[in-house]
């Protein structure tokens, strides 16, 4: 069916929608609101703007219903005190933060689009900028824990003990699959200025004697030996095809004979053209990482047999395209 003009013209809106939730976070305004609604006066004294513009943004916000008003006074909603409040065990504000700073290199798609490569390298940030290293990591961590007991369920028949999480982030993968299963121990690998935040997430989770941090370039460095199960996690869509063989091949040369590889990320359907979540996460990957890209679930098949692991198989997939596959070092 064709789209309505309405669905048409919302979609060429679509980049205002999500301002106001970045300007609540950026000027921390859930936080001022926490148990305690206010005043816009009283908020505008306390952030130190002009009353009249920010009365705007709050106004916004309680149309996106990102925030309520009663009496004159502005509140969370269950909503934003979850997600948009950081001590909140839910809060999501340095993926908010990630998104945020994400759209400037959205902006120029059509320059990445022609030029055939990213406009904005997100991986030389990594090393040259520690705000935003710690709110991708962090970041990439509140969203990923959503799907932290999914992955360790969907591993119920994988034997582990030795673990290597590759990329791992802030550990968040290593963490969900240490808490459901007592006889793991991980290695987390990542790049220096991470693998700090990697053992801060750890140690908060009282794990620090089962998953240890080391710091590894994953382009060039080996992953250690007699691995049962390592991981990518969303890591090779950041890759180019001749990096992702070379990791691939690594891996095989880290694990056990009948070891397993597990592949987690977002796959784009056979025909590239759905999950629409798995499209979008395919243009961002060219906009954002020089030479990375979504791969179909046969391409990335392919990939790991090519490599000469066994047959690969899915242990888990959503509808957004969000997977997990496996297949075993003969
Ligand atoms: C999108 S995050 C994924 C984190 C985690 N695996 C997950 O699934 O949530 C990508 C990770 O790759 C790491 N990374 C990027 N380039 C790297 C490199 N050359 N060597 C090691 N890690 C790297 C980043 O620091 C980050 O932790």
């Amino acid at each position: 069916m064709d789209l309505s003009f309405m669905t048409f013209s919302r979609l060429a809106f679509g980049h205002w929608e999500g301002q106001p939730l970045y300007a609540l976070v950026e000027l921390g305004i859930p936080d001022l609101l926490v148990d305690k609604p206010q005043t816009c006066a009283a908020l505008a004294v306390a952030l130190a703007c002009h009353p009249e513009p920010l009365e705007r943004l709050l106004d916004c916000s309680v149309a996106s219903k990102l925030l309520d008003c009663v009496d004159g006074a502005y509140a969370n909603t269950v909503c934003s005190d979850r997600f948009m409040t950081k001590d909140n065990p839910e809060s999501l504000v340095h993926w908010i933060r990630i998104m945020d700073r994400w759209k400037r290199p959205w902006l120029d798609l059509a320059s990445a689009v022609k030029a055939g490569k990213a406009v904005d390298n997100q991986a030389k940030w990594l090393g040259e900028d520690p705000a935003f290293m710690q709110d991708f990591i962090l970041g990439m961590h509140e969203f990923a824990s959503r799907s932290g007991t999914a992955f360790a369920a969907a591993l119920d028949d994988v034997p582990i003990v030795n673990f290597v999480d590759v990329g791992g982030g802030a550990g968040t993968y290593s963490i969900a699959l240490c808490r459901e299963r007592p006889e793991v121990t991980s290695v987390v690998l990542d790049l220096a200025p991470v693998i700090e935040i990697t053992r801060q997430t750890v140690a908060r989770h009282e794990l620090q004697d089962r998953i240890s941090g080391r710091v590894a370039d994953y382009r060039t460095d080996t992953f250690g030996t007699d691995a049962d199960a390592l991981l990518f996690s969303n890591v090779l869509h950041q890759e180019n095809s001749d990096v992702c063989h070379s990791m691939l091949r690594r891996a095989l040369a880290a694990l056990r004979p009948g070891g397993t590889l597990l592949v987690q990320g977002y796959f784009l359907a056979e025909d590239r053209r759905s999950p629409q979540f798995a499209t979008l996460h395919n243009l961002s990957a060219l906009a954002l990482w020089d030479g990375g890209r979504s791969w179909t679930i046969d391409d990335m098949k392919s990939l790991i047999s090519d490599e000469g692991f066994g047959k690969p198989a899915v242990l888990k997939e959503e509808n957004s395209g969000f997977c997990l596959l496996a297949a075993r070092k003969p």
